[in-house]
């Protein structure tokens, strides 16, 4: 059983990470930033909702979100575990997530932050820009998603250390020595 918040700046490898860990410790990488880009894509109402948020790198609004991670985290592929790549993002969604896991039974096993310096982040995601043209890989709204993440998410780091439950892994590096790095400070967790 693993069960996992990967937290992190845009860019720090979360979505990167999630997925090579998802294939080691054979459970879900479950991301919300990927749920909301697959319902903008579709033109869902959820897409429409949130579209105006991701668009300007603000958090999109906490009982839109809450709601779509609890529907996720019931679906049976979750049961045995999961990493929860972007969520949760601020403190009120650590204890949405703290009310979906005790409905389930169940406890967190790890919350992991990846780090990495403000510069190479912003350097990766003006490349990914090139790569990917996602819609909030422009240099103005990466650096307001750094404001964000500073202001609302890197706080909840603190709540996780209080509970004894995070790691913090240097996200600098080829991709799968990073990967390594996880895999050797999840061993007691996972
Ligand atoms: P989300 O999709 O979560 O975006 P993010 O947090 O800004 O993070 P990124 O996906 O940009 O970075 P990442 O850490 O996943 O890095 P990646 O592996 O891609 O969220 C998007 C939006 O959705 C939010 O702004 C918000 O609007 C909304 N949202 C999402 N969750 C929400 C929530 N809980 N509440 C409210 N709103 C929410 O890597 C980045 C690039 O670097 C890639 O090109 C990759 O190939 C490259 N790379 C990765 N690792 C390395 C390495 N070791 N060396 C060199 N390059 C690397
Ligand atoms: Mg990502």
């Amino acid at each position: 059983m693993t069960r996992i918040v990967l937290l992190g700046p845009p860019g720090a490898g979360k979505g990167t990470q999630a997925a090579r860990l998802a294939d080691a410790l054979g459970v879900p990488a479950v991301s919300t930033g990927d749920i909301f880009r697959a319902n903008i894509a579709g033109g869902t109402e959820l897409g429409r909702t949130a579209q105006g948020y991701t668009s300007r790198g603000e958090l999109v609004p906490d009982e839109v979100t809450n709601a779509m991670v609890a529907s996720r985290l019931a679906e049976a592929d979750a049961a045995a575990g999961f990493l929860l790549d972007g969520y949760p993002r601020n403190v009120a969604q650590v204890s949405e997530l703290d009310a979906i896991l005790a409905r389930h039974g169940v406890r967190l096993d790890a919350a992991v932050e990846l780090t990495a310096d403000t510069e190479v982040v912003v350097g990766r995601l003006l490349h990914r820009a090139t790569v990917e043209g996602r819609e909030d890989d422009t240099e103005p709204v990466i650096r307001h998603r750094l404001e964000v993440y500073r202001e609302q998410t890197a706080p909840i780091a603190a709540l996780y250390a209080e509970r004894g439950l995070l790691v913090r892994v240097d996200g600098i590096g080829e991709v799968a020595d990073v990967t390594e790095r996880l895999l050797t400070a999840l061993r007691p967790a996972a």
